[in-house]
């Protein structure tokens, strides 16, 4: 595990999506471990509920919520949730997500919009609940992705989705100005149960295009992000963290 000690998150509280996930589950644990409140925010809320009970025992610190992060009446909701127990928010991270693959001629319009509502939609839902309630000096990371940056062959809602999302943090600096800083990391391949698949069908030759040799872990994106909502990112604002190995081009 990566070494927290030297980041001090208590009395603030972290906003999490996709907290089940591999990167969500990282980032609850890193957060917690600096001393931090999470709020997690899932669809697969049951199986969180032993996750939750590890990150602390009595619950003090710790809220799970049935999250469905394509609908902004849920995201309302987990807001709610989060402020009633913990007053406000200093740190926001939507790491829900998902990367079907399919040709563009097979997306349907329904599975277009799904991709969309999930990976882009909910962050917007997400952020917009979240304003009033923001304390000064607090951060928001976007989870964006290498596929945002350079395309993705057979995943190109996902691409445009978390394209999407690398313009929206750019937009958000200017909205919440000295208040929150607003940045993003994108991930190239990191070993997750997002790419299993694909590591099973093209991980030899996406190691040969990674300079590191090696897949990431879900920790070494989870120390970025609590990173940028550290003091020590006190002056990054609208960047996009790449975390990808040295993985660039196609
Ligand atoms: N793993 C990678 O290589 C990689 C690369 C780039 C970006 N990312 C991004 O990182 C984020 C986390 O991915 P991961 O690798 O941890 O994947 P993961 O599949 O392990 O986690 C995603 C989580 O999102 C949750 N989720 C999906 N749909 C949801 C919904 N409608 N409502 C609530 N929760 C929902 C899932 O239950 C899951 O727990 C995603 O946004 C993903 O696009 C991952």
């Amino acid at each position: 595990m990566v070494d927290m000690s030297r980041i001090d998150f208590t009395g603030k509280t972290l906003l999490l999506t996709g907290s089940n996930g591999g990167i969500g589950r990282e980032t609850a644990i890193q957060f917690r471990a600096a001393g931090a409140n999470v709020v997690m925010g899932e669809h697969t809320v049951d199986l969180d509920h032993d996750f939750a009970t590890t990150l602390d025992p009595t619950g003090e610190h710790v809220l799970s919520f049935h999250l469905e992060a394509g609908s902004s009446a849920s995201n309302d909701a987990f807001v709610a949730a989060a402020v009633a127990k913990f007053g406000s928010i200093d740190f926001v991270v939507p790491a829900a997500g998902i990367y079907p693959e399919q040709a563009i001629t097979e997306i349907t319009n329904e599975q277009w919009d799904k991709v969309m509502s999930v990976n882009l939609d909910a962050v917007f839902y997400l952020i917009r609940a979240c304003v009033p309630h923001m304390n000064e000096g607090g951060s928001i990371v976007n989870v964006a992705s290498l596929a945002g940056h350079r395309g993705s062959n057979r995943h190109a809602h996902y691409a445009a989705s978390k394209g999407g999302l690398l313009a929206l943090t750019r937009s958000l600096t200017w909205e919440f100005g000295s208040k929150v800083r607003v940045n993003a990391v994108s991930p190239g391949i990191i070993d997750t149960t997002m790419t299993t698949d694909l590591i099973e069908t093209r991980g030899e030759s996406l190691l040969a295009q990674t300079p590191l040799g090696r897949f990431g872990q879900a920790s070494e994106v989870a120390s970025v992000i609590a990173f940028l909502c550290s003091p020590a990112a006190s002056f990054v604002n609208g960047e996009t963290i790449q975390i990808n190995g040295g993985l660039y081009e196609s």
